[in-house]
């Protein structure tokens, strides 16, 4: 695990640069880590991320550190969500940093609730979903957790 200084951490939103920066990221996982992202085993190609990061319909973030990219956030308009954080950038608290970017997000975004699938196994994952009140449901062997949006009717409806 990297010794790093969490303030020089960048979070901010993807554009086509960071295309191999991200596949480097993706590189860095493990079969278990890429099936707990997708729920199936693959490594998405430079064309396929430069597809997702150019789709209006999908809202990326990435961290930076040191100039290299070590977690994505991908917010669909649908309202489901993924991240992923670099094996050796874990329990730094990047995850549950580039979850909530993702909420704030999609809040601005007027999305009424977010969603993720994932396995039952996956407890980084499930506490990061939690801290933001989330409500886990079983479906076909799957987690889903939906985190509804917490909305200021006053301000934002
Ligand atoms: C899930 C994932 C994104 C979490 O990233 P992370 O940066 O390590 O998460 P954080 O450091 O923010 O940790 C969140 C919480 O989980 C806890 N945690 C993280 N990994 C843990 C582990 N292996 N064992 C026990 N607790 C763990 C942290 O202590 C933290 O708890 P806290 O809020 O009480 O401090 C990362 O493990 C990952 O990329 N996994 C593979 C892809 C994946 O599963 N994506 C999610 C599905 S979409």
């Amino acid at each position: 695990m990297e010794n790093i200084d969490p303030s020089k951490i960048i979070y901010r939103r993807a554009s086509t640069k960071d295309v191999e920066g991200i596949f480097r990221l993706y590189e860095s996982l493990s079969t278990e880590d890429l099936y707990m992202r997708f729920l199936y085993i693959k490594r998405p190609s430079m064309e396929e991320i430069e597809r997702y990061i150019k789709d209006p319909n999908i809202i990326v973030y990435v961290a930076e550190y040191d100039g290299k990219i070590i977690a994505e956030g991908v917010l669909h308009r649908s309202g489901e969500v993924a991240v992923v954080v670099h094996p050796s950038y874990r329990r730094k608290g990047v995850g549950k940093t580039i979850t909530r970017i993702l909420y704030e997000e999609a809040k601005n975004m007027k999305i009424r609730s977010i969603f993720f699938y994932t396995s039952p196994d996956n407890y980084p994952i499930i506490k990061i979903s939690r801290s933001l009140g989330c409500r886990l449901r079983m479906v076909e062997g799957l987690y889903m957790g939906i985190i509804d949006i917490c909305i200021d009717e006053n301000k934002d409806a």
